[in-house]
């Protein structure tokens, strides 16, 4: 996607220089500054801090880090343990690192670093094709909306499963940019996704560099709007979803599910198959990361001087409790959409996708 109408990529390896070029998403939508992570602690520090963050991209940073690694003369083991242990929720980190890993044990220890390098850069490649391949099948859920009213599509999601959540196009946005690409009249409901708030900060940025028309809500709103006709379609991203369709997602999305069901109104996440954790047989297993409490009682912005500033924004000695994702029933959700075409949020219905894993 563009940025200042420039074509670019959450991540890039740096040709020749052994480092990896990532946006500080901590910065935004302040500041845009990319940053180079030079070894394996750069990388791990990256995904626990949240400079890159979302389900897709912290598994292509993951497989960066390894390549880092193996160029810092760092056990591939010792490597993939730091690594994993960097963030618990999103399973596309023990993906990436179970895909380094098999394309890296069998080869001789010499061989192992360019490969490590080709592997992570492959994964980017497919990352960006399988967002495309989401955005054109969840496309066709917006123009089916398109074709029965007058005025735009109203979209809403929450947190951040735009092209900053992945390499390129997103999950839950990718629909929403090939739409908008094709000419469907579109507006995004942004919730605004305390308590970091990666859709006031990072969702509201994106949308509007490629100019998409779109408006932040407070995260309460979502269900007033619903009941008002205000909602055409919710869509969100994943950074688990069980076997049987249930979804772990930023915290929040499980409310939104909630008053979509009871408004009528469709309900759909857009994941890619490396989201998907077959070996859990519902959500109720998923790991919930808790972060840390400040994260909730303090607040981060820019001062009409132009200065970031972080305040407080509860007493001083409130205790505050961080659950950072929750997982929204299968039975809450209209469909799937993923790579593959739209599915039932459902063991079968993951099953006809994907035929292979069962
Ligand atoms: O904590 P984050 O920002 O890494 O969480 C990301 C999310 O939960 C997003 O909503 C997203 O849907 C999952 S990644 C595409």
């Amino acid at each position: 996607m563009n940025v200042d109408g420039q074509p670019t990529r959450t991540i890039a390896a740096l040709p020749g220089q052994g480092g990896v070029s990532i946006i500080d998403q901590t910065r935004l939508p302040f500041r845009y500054e990319r940053v180079v992570l030079r070894g394996l602690a750069d990388a791990a520090r990256a995904i626990t801090d949240m400079q890159v963050r979302g389900a897709p991209l912290i598994g292509a940073t993951a497989a960066y880090g390894v390549a880092l690694a193996l160029d810092e003369g760092v056990d591939l083991a010792w490597a993939c343990a730091t690594l994993a242990a960097t963030r618990p929720t999103a399973v596309n980190l023990a993906w990436a690192l179970a895909r380094m890993q098999s394309a890296l044990l069998p080869l001789p220890a010499a061989e192992r670093c360019a490969a490590a390098w080709a592997e992570a850069a492959a994964i980017c490649d497919e990352d960006v094709e399988i967002n495309q391949a989401i955005g054109r099948h969840g496309a066709a859920l917006l123009q089916a909306v398109a074709a029965r009213k007058a005025g735009p599509v109203n979209v809403l999601t929450h947190c951040n499963a735009g092209w900053l959540a992945t390499v390129d196009w997103g999950t839950a946005l990718a629909p929403v940019y090939a739409a908008f690409d094709a000419g469907v009249p579109v507006h995004v409901w942004v919730d605004e996704t305390r308590p970091r708030n990666q859709g006031a900060s990072l969702t509201a940025w994106e949308l509007q560099q490629h100019g998409v028309p779109h408006t932040v809500i407070a995260d309460n709103a979502g269900g007033h709007l619903m009941q008002h006709g205000r909602v055409d379609l919710c869509i969100v991203g994943s950074d688990r979803t069980a076997a049987n369709g249930d979804v772990a997602n930023k915290i929040g999305t499980y409310l939104k599910a909630l008053a979509a069901f009871d408004n009528g109104v469709p309900f759909y996440v857009a994941l890619p198959g490396s989201t998907i954790d077959w070996s859990l047989a519902d959500g109720r297993a998923i790991p919930i990361e808790e972060r840390r409490p400040d994260e909730v009682t303090c607040i981060t912005g820019e001062t009409t001087a132009g200065e970031v500033v972080t305040v407080r924004v509860a007493p001083a000695g409130s205790a505050a409790a961080n659950p950072a994702f929750d997982v929204t029933p299968a039975r809450l959700v209209s469909g799937l959409v993923t790579e593959r075409g739209i599915c039932p949020a459902s063991r079968a219905g993951l099953a006809g996708l994907y035929p292979e894993r069962v």
